[in-house]
């Protein structure tokens, strides 16, 4: 594949991923935000702001800014940085406007975007993408990076320009050659999104919690029974293999803290987006995360009951009025899952 020298990237879906993304990108690149008018004309009016763990991070120009999928047109590479709930409405949006050799991107979390953008878009490369950490929108046009890592993506002669680019700036990006197992782990680490957002806590806190932190690791046991059955083995990605998390997650706090190390390099602000979701009133990702536990493990003859309940939980929450769902403490989110 020909490596254009500045690719062109579009980014449809700019929110806190697509613009921390985006952002970032268009240090080396020609980068178009594809986002909702509101969104966009806030950009437009402050400038767009990213700031991460410490510092501000670089943004030295500024992306263009659309709010039509046209704007895709003649892009290298487009990103997908749409909720999961959004995705086949994303791929479909897109369609009629891809140049022919464009590179899809799917930067979200759950197992099955990719394919859900493959199968739309069959005459185009779909590769996997994962961001490891979180970002939240501090303001109209300002996102925080809330912990350190790096983006993920699938190791193929398609990224290379993409890599490329993405070297000349501020996002640090590598290729992996097991996507699918980089999914599945960062789909473990996604399951207390809903723990998390039924809290009502900063993630730090909520995670320096026993009680929450055990939610958290039945979730994950339901899981990786569901992998196993399904002969899907995550990666790891950090110092502690994904089969021993659940036992980690249910030491004492004094014992947790001392241990989990990076997995509380989180700073005080940060939350996870499905917090901000419940927030602002927007359908949440809990029938990705969740809600797809629950699915492999009932196609493999297992049952997920932790799982389900979250997602009966998180439904329960988006629908109440927006910033009234019932705040969980831990003890009784716990007793909650039965
Ligand atoms: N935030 C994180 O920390 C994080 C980290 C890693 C991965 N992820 C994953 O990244 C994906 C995006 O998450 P996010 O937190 O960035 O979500 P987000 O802030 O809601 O951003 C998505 C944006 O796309 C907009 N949108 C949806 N459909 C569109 C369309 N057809 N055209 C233009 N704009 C459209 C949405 O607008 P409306 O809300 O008006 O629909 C929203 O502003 C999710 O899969 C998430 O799991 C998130």
């Amino acid at each position: 594949m020909p490596t254009p020298a500045r690719p062109r990237i579009a980014v449809l879906g700019a929110g806190s991923i697509g613009c921390h993304l985006g952002g970032l990108l268009a240090d080396d690149a020609e980068v178009v935000l594809i986002g909702r008018p509101g969104a966009m004309a806030a950009i437009e009016r402050e400038g767009l702001t990213l700031t991460g763990p410490g510092e501000a991070l670089r943004v030295t120009r500024r992306p263009e800014l659309a709010t039509d999928a046209r704007a895709a047109a003649g892009a290298d590479y487009v990103l997908v940085t749409v909720k999961s709930t959004d995705t086949v409405a994303a791929a479909r949006e897109l369609a009629p406007h891809l140049s022919p050799g464009a590179v899809v991107i799917s930067f979200q979390n759950g197992l099955h975007n990719p394919a859900l953008l493959r199968a739309e878009l069959a005459d185009h490369q779909v590769l996997a993408g994962m961001v490891p950490y979180n970002v939240v929108r501090t303001g109209p046009a300002a996102f925080h990076q809330g912990s350190g890592g790096k983006v993920l993506l699938a190791d193929s002669p398609h990224a290379a320009a993409f890599l490329a680019a993405a070297a000349g700036t501020g996002l640090r990006v590598a290729a992996h050659p097991d996507m699918p197992g980089v999914q599945a782990a960062k789909l473990l680490m996604n399951l207390n999104n809903a723990v998390n957002a039924l809290s009502d806590l900063p993630l730090r806190e909520q995670l320096g919690r026993r009680a929450y932190r055990v939610c958290l690791a039945r979730c994950q046991r339901e899981a990786l029974a569901a992998f196993r059955a399904a002969g899907l083995s995550p990666a790891q990605l950090g110092a502690v293999p994904p089969t021993r998390m659940p036992l980690l997650l249910g030491l004492p706090d004094p014992l947790f803290k001392r241990l989990a190390g990076a997995a509380l390099r989180i700073d005080a602000k940060a939350r996870s987006s499905m917090w901000e979701d419940l927030r602002r009133g927007r359908p949440t990702e809990v029938d990705a995360l969740q809600g797809e536990v629950v699915a492999l493990a009932e196609r493999h003859g297992l049952r997920a009951p932790a799982c389900a309940r979250l997602v009966e939980l998180v439904h329960e929450a988006e629908r109440a009025a927006p910033g009234t769902a019932r705040r969980w403490s831990g003890a009784d989110l716990l007793a909650a899952l039965g």
